[in-house]
């Protein structure tokens, strides 16, 4: 009986401690080099944000060396070298999703290199099959190189965050719901402007984190040189603990938005755009040249850093 007791007792503090620690997860995808090309397929869509953009397919990407992959690199870029002319469809770029959906999962992003240019409108992101009523999750997005990264949920109605959250960026929105704020969401600013454009790729890049549970999606981002990362993020722990990792910098809750009706099992999206809805929508406040359309058509060169080079893409469940 004794020992039955202490069993109990055991076990009772083992279940606060794992209450109080929060939860953990185990790595279950490892994605590096060309695992890309088995876990992402190519999006050929025309640019539903009316971008410049042609995206191509695989092959075509593979024959550009728009996508390339090596051990332990994963590079996705545009075009840098055509002139194109306005009767073109757009600068080739690529758009890739993962065959696979998550739904309460943490993915650790390990990126060196980020695109950056006028007229550019790099995402990493997550979406479900049906926009914008099973979510958008924007971790890394932006436009123009213009920095610090914005984090971003796109819902159908009826999802509204509470203005203070437990997070060290700045809320731009409440609602966030898709059609009822042009699109804008409930974005998140960044404080660090190493989370994005050319600071970003000094710093030889960082880890942006994302993780979803039934209640909460909080996005994480340390820089490269960035002392605070955590050795499960930065070493690619095999288990980790999001709740230990300290104050995310976004951070949206359930209280007034219900996830489960409000978001679904989201793929995994890697693209780069040129101009459209946000890109050229703001391109001369950005400080760029010209016309945002015809300045990706006529300067291919400037495209050159208009690449991701990913070290590679974690998946927790
Ligand atoms: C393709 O791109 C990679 C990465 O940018 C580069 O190292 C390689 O030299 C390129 N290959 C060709 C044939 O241009
Ligand atoms: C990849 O790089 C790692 C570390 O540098 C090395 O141990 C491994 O042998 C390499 N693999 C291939 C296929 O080149
Ligand atoms: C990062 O830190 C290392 C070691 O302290 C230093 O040598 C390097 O220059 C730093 N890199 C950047 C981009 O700040
Ligand atoms: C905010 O989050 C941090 C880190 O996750 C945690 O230590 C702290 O207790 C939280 N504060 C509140 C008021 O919830």
């Amino acid at each position: 009986m004794k020992s039955f007791n202490h069993y109990i007792a055991a076990l009772l503090l083992w279940m606060i401690s794992r209450v109080l620690a929060g939860q953990t997860y185990s790595k279950s995808l490892d994605i590096t080099g060309a695992g890309f090309y088995n876990e992402f397929f190519f999006e050929t869509p025309r640019d539903p944000t009316h971008g410049r953009v042609e995206y191509v397919d695989q092959q075509t990407a593979q024959q550009h060396n728009l996508t390339y992959a090596s051990n332990g690199t994963f590079i996705l870029r545009a075009d840098y070298t055509t002139y194109l002319t306005p009767s073109d469809p757009g600068r080739k770029s690529v758009r890739i999703k993962s065959h696979k959906q998550f739904s309460t999962y943490v993915a650790i992003f390990d990126i060196r290199h980020m695109p950056v240019g006028c007229g550019t409108w790099p995402a990493v992101w997550t979406l479900g099959n049906d926009w914008p009523n099973q979510g958008e999750i924007d971790i890394l997005e932006g436009v123009n190189s213009v920095s610090p990264n914005i984090a971003s949920l796109h819902t159908g109605s009826n999802c509204h965050m509470p203005p203070a959250r437990n997070m060290t960026g700045q809320s731009m929105g409440q609602d966030c719901a898709a059609y009822e704020t042009g699109n804008d969401g409930c974005g998140v600013q960044f404080v660090d402007h190493a989370s994005f454009g050319d600071l970003f790729n000094t710093a030889q890049g960082g880890w942006y984190a994302v993780e979803r549970t039934t209640s909460d999606i909080k996005v994480y981002f340390w820089s490269r040189n960035d002392s605070s990362v955590p050795h499960q993020v930065g070493w690619s722990y095999d288990i980790i603990e999001p709740d230990t990792w300290g104050q995310p910098v976004a951070a949206w809750s359930n209280e007034k938005c219900d996830f489960a009706n409000h978001f679904g099992p989201h793929s995994i999206m890697v693209n780069i755009a040129f101009c459209g809805d946000w890109a050229g929508a703001v391109y001369s406040q950005s400080g760029c040249p010209d016309t945002c359309e015809n300045f990706v058509d006529t300067n291919p060169g400037s495209f050159y850093h208009a690449y991701f080079d990913f070290s590679g893409i974690r998946i927790y469940t």
